[in-house]
Formats: structure tokens, sequence, C-alpha cells
């Protein structure tokens, strides 16, 4: 135990002096946002929403917690009991949370997933408030509200980042996990003409392309490779994370010259493999950082009830995954 702590200690998570020079300093009144993950050493979320909540004049600190799933439900009803304002959730948590927060917004519903909760505390004249908004937070009665951001995203990011126009587009999708689920049924919605699917396991790749086939049935969708031009190539494989990952599509059954942009939802490194050579190839490319930063300035606005401050939290993020 003694020696947990001190290896603990020793990792570094005490001494880290990232916190923006003009926060204010932490005291009694200080409240809390957090984000849950499994791991979540590299997260990039901290020092993009510690910039915004400096700029908006709020003291209130983002923090980062490896919560093992298993211990997901006491971590979250802990963050309620706390009088957190809310938590962002990473892999693994966020098809489990949507079995544990009390409310699922409409968005949750939507995607399947949960990566942002509120926790909101009851008025005296019963309406449920965000405890953001609430000058003194000693509701007893507090509920969990979860609210999908990640979808929005992708595509806010696709249409800023690549100039993308989605509706009518072929789409070549390259992963049927977690991410690649909401991503194929975001683009669906957002009525893209035709839907190519790659998966390593071939079978998630089928039950995603049935999944679309049911709700969105004015998309052809397909589980392979697309003979024609793609508009859009995208991945959302974790192929790319390592220096000695494979391409995430197989290059002896297609070429990047077919496809006219791509985006790959890996951002670190900057220029995965697949993205260099994407541009050598001539198309557009993008990685995944936007996703990441709409995803988070969602997340704060439906904490704070204000707009984020977009490019605060673009520069801030940038700066941490790159440096300067
Ligand atoms: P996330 O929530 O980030 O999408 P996930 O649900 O574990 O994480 O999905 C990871 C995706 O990367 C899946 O599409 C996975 O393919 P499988 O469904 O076959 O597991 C894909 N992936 C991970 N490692 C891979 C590898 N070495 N080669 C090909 N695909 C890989």
């Amino acid at each position: 135990m003694v020696r947990t702590k001190l290896l603990c200690t020793l990792s570094g998570g005490p001494y880290n002096r990232r916190v923006p020079d003009n926060a204010e300093p932490i005291d009694a009144s200080t409240r809390y946002c957090a984000v849950y993950g499994h791991p979540i050493s590299h997260s990039a979320s901290p020092a993009m929403q510690n910039a915004a909540l400096v700029h908006l004049g709020l003291n209130w600190r983002y923090l980062a917690f490896d919560v093992d799933p298993s211990h997901l439900r006491e971590a979250i009803i802990g963050a309620a009991r706390m009088k957190f304002i809310g938590l962002n959730l990473t892999v693994p948590h966020k098809l489990l949370a949507q079995e544990i927060v009390d409310v699922l917004d409409q968005s949750a519903k939507t995607w399947g997933a949960v990566n942002t909760i509120r926790f909101e505390g009851r008025t005296a004249d019963g309406q449920w408030v965000s405890l953001g908004a609430l000058e003194n937070c000693d509701s007893q009665e507090i509920r969990s509200h979860g609210f999908n951001t990640d979808a929005e995203a992708i595509t806010r990011s696709l249409v800023e980042d690549l100039s993308i126009r989605l509706p009518g587009a072929r789409v070549l999708l390259l992963g049927a996990g977690g991410a690649g689920r909401v991503a194929a049924l975001k683009l669906a919605s957002e009525q893209i003409s035709e839907l190519y699917l790659i998966n390593r396991t071939r079978s998630k790749a089928e039950a995603l392309a049935a999944e679309i086939s049911k709700r969105f049935p004015q998309v052809k969708t397909t589980v392979g490779y697309p003979t024609d031009k793609a508009d859009l190539l995208l991945n959302a494989t974790s192929l790319g994370l390592n220096a000695n990952d494979d391409l995430p599509f197989d290059p002896n059954r297609y070429h990047l010259s077919s496809a006219r942009a791509v985006y790959d939802m890996v951002y670190r490194p900057a220029e995965t493999a697949l993205l260099k050579t994407a541009r050598q190839a001539g198309c557009r490319t993008a990685n995944g950082a936007g996703m990441l930063l709409y995803q988070g300035a969602r997340a704060l606005e439906i904490w704070t009830g204000h707009a984020a401050p977009i490019e605060i939290m673009r520069r801030a993020l940038l700066n941490h995954i790159y440096g300067d």
C-alpha cells in the first residue's frame, strides 16, 4: 500500500505545473469538472478546458482521473456528491455510462453513447438547473444528465477543417468500433449518399451496415471498398497512433488517389502515415484535433450556458499536443 502510494507520487501527478498562469488560486469556493478514462494520462482535455475556464473568469478547475470501468458508477456518484459541475467520459466509458446516468439527453439517445455529463440540482420551484448556474449549490437533490457532443464534433470538424459538403457525399469509413459507429450514424443523418465500411473484424462492419440500413434506408451502405472516387475517407480505427502501425486500409485493394479528402481521427502524431500518404496523393487532409476541440467546446457550453472561447481552446489544445 505504502509502496503504491510512493510510486504514485513519483510518477509525476502532483508535480504537474501546467496550470494557466492567470488562474485564480484554488480556494473553498472552487468548483470542479473532470474527464474520466482508462487510461487517461495522455488526455489533452485539461489543458484545453482550463484555458477556457480562466478566459471565462470562472473559479473552476478541470481535472483528469483514471477510473476503472468497474468503478465508473461510484466515480460518477462521487462527483455528484462533491457537487462537481460536470464530467467528460472517454474510452472505455461512453457506452456503459448510458446505464448509469439519471437522465439521457436526446443526443445521447440518438448516438447511443455518453461523453458529457452535466450535474443538475433541483431548485425550490422544482426546476432542474446546471450546478454551474446555481449560486449556492446546497440542493440535496442532484441528478446526472448525459449528453453526446462527439457526433456534432465529427461533422463540424469535417465541414470546417476539410470544407466537405456532406449531403450527397460518398464516404469510405475505416473502423466500426465505438468512434466508427457514431461517425457512421452521424454521417448517415447528414444525408450522405453512399457509405462504404471497412473493419478488421468484418462482422462488426456488417452489423453497423445493417443498423444504418434500418435507421437511414436512403443511404446506400456497403461493406467493402468503393470502386469510384470517394469524397471522403475517414479513419476511425486506432491505427496510426504508433509509428510502426500499418495503414488502416489494404493498399492492394484501395489507392488514396481515389479519395478527394482524408480525415484521420488520430491526432497524435499531427501527420500520421495515412495523412502523409494522402497529402502526397493530392488529397485534402485533416487530423482529429478539431473533433477533440469541438466536443470539448460543446461540453463547456452545456456546463456554463455560455459560448465557448473556441480560439483560446484551440490554441491551448494544439500547444498541449504539439508544443509551441
Ligand atoms: P474507439 O471507441 O476509439 O472506436 P474501439 O471501439 O476499441 O475504440 O475501436 C477500435 C477500432 O480500431 C476498431 O474498428 C478496431 O477493429 P476491430 O473492430 O476489428 O477490433 C480497430 N483496430 C484496432 N486495432 C487494429 C489493428 N491492429 N488493425 C486493424 N484495426 C484495428
